[in-house]
């Protein structure tokens, strides 16, 4: 079958990363027989510097016309003015908005081999294997007003976390939906005790497990999940919460992996089930890191893990995920790391040779 990925290889080490996930994905082809078409399109900072925008409708187009969409960072401090008309970000924004990607998935798996390389005491890492669903389209990233004003006593400025029911309904039940596959518990994470949206959040929340007898529903509030993150971590299992609180706790969950460079993530416009396909973006969960761009250093796991989502989710091939989530572990078995990754007695590689053993696993 032959498919057609829209590749946003963006800003930074994006293209960098972007380029071994598609090695890993030709190795892919190669060994089931499959042919992936890739479009190539530009998004953030370089989209701004040719084309004044941050998402050009073209490449907007190329992503509506793909079976998914393969992004890999945007951004950089050469568009961080906090007064610039278009920032790069806002082409990751738009993608997100126009093409309805209101589930964002974010698993948090720390592999056994990795379990001393990290920040955290071993004995709190290990075994953890948790899942956050973020809500991708609404609160405080898009809610209206938001704006800046002038007034006489200073400058002003508002955010607005909204939420309709039938966002928070959807979202939750991606949450349900996939703590059935798993561990049957679904942490729902808010901020009852002080916003509005919230408590609208939690009594759907509550009114909704009533569909899903066989799952466990807890309520924990954000402030308390940021703790129990890094307190005991492996009893999560599947987290759902709104855009904001998703960002946040991911960037910290990351930490328990190891490294952003560890984390993948799908974006998804439906539900996923078993075995249906649903159209996504999948991208890295890390940014543009602009202090390793062109250095070969990046991780590019996170990349490559999060095509091994896209296989999965939005061209139903499973088997082709897991031999690359095999690949993965086995070229990390041998003792192959990153910098971000890197401890004593491992043999440190860049950018390009991880992407090689990885697809070299593959054939
Ligand atoms: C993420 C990123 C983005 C977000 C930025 C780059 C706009 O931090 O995907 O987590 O805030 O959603
Ligand atoms: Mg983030």
């Amino acid at each position: 079958m032959r498919f057609n990925i829209a590749v946003l290889p963006g800003d930074g080490v994006g293209p960098e990363v972007a380029a071994e996930g598609v090695k890993v994905l030709e190795a892919v082809g190669k060994r089931f027989g499959h042919s992936f078409h890739l479009d190539y399109a530009p998004i953030g900072g370089v989209a701004i510097d040719e084309f004044g925008v941050a998402l050009p409708g073209e490449t907007l187009n190329k992503c509506k016309r793909s079976d998914a969409v393969f992004l890999a960072a945007v951004g950089g401090p050469k568009w961080d003015d906090p007064r610039a008309k278009v920032r790069p970000e806002d082409g990751l924004l738009g993608l997100r908005k126009q093409l309805k990607l209101f589930a964002n998935l974010r698993p948090v798996k720390v592999l056994p081999m990795l379990v001393d390389s990290t920040n955290l005491k071993p004995a709190v890492v290990k075994g953890v294997d948790l899942i956050v669903v973020r809500e991708l389209t609404g609160g405080l990233y898009f809610g209206k007003p938001k704006k800046q004003w002038q007034t006489a006593a200073g400058r002003k400025a508002v955010d607005s976390l909204v939420y309709s029911e039938k966002e928070v309904e959807r979202i939750l039940r991606v949450g349900f939906e996939l703590a059935r596959t798993r561990r049957k518990k679904l942490t729902s994470v808010d901020k009852a005790n002080v916003l509005e949206s919230s408590r609208l959040w939690r009594q759907i929340a509550i009114e909704l497990s009533s569909d899903y007898p066989d799952v466990e529903l807890q309520h924990m509030l954000v402030d308390a999940c940021a703790m129990r993150l890094i307190q005991r971590p492996a009893d999560l299992d599947v987290i759902v919460t709104e855009n904001m609180f998703g960002d946040i706790l991911t960037d910290e969950a990351s930490m328990l992996a190891g490294s952003m460079g560890m984390l993948p993530s799908a974006s998804l416009a439906g539900i996923p089930k078993d075995g249906e396909r649903t159209f996504g973006m999948y991208e890295p969960i890390h940014g543009s890191a602009p202090s390793r761009t062109g250095l070969n250093m990046a991780n590019p796991i996170a990349t490559i893990l999060s095509l091994a989502m896209m296989l999965r989710y939005s061209l139903g091939m499973v088997q082709e995920a897991e031999a690359v989530e095999k690949a993965v572990s086995d070229v990390l078995e041998q003792g192959y790391r990153t910098y971000d990754i890197m401890d004593e007695g491992k043999t440190k590689v860049g950018t390009k040779e991880m992407g090689d053993l990885v697809a070299g696993q593959i054939v």
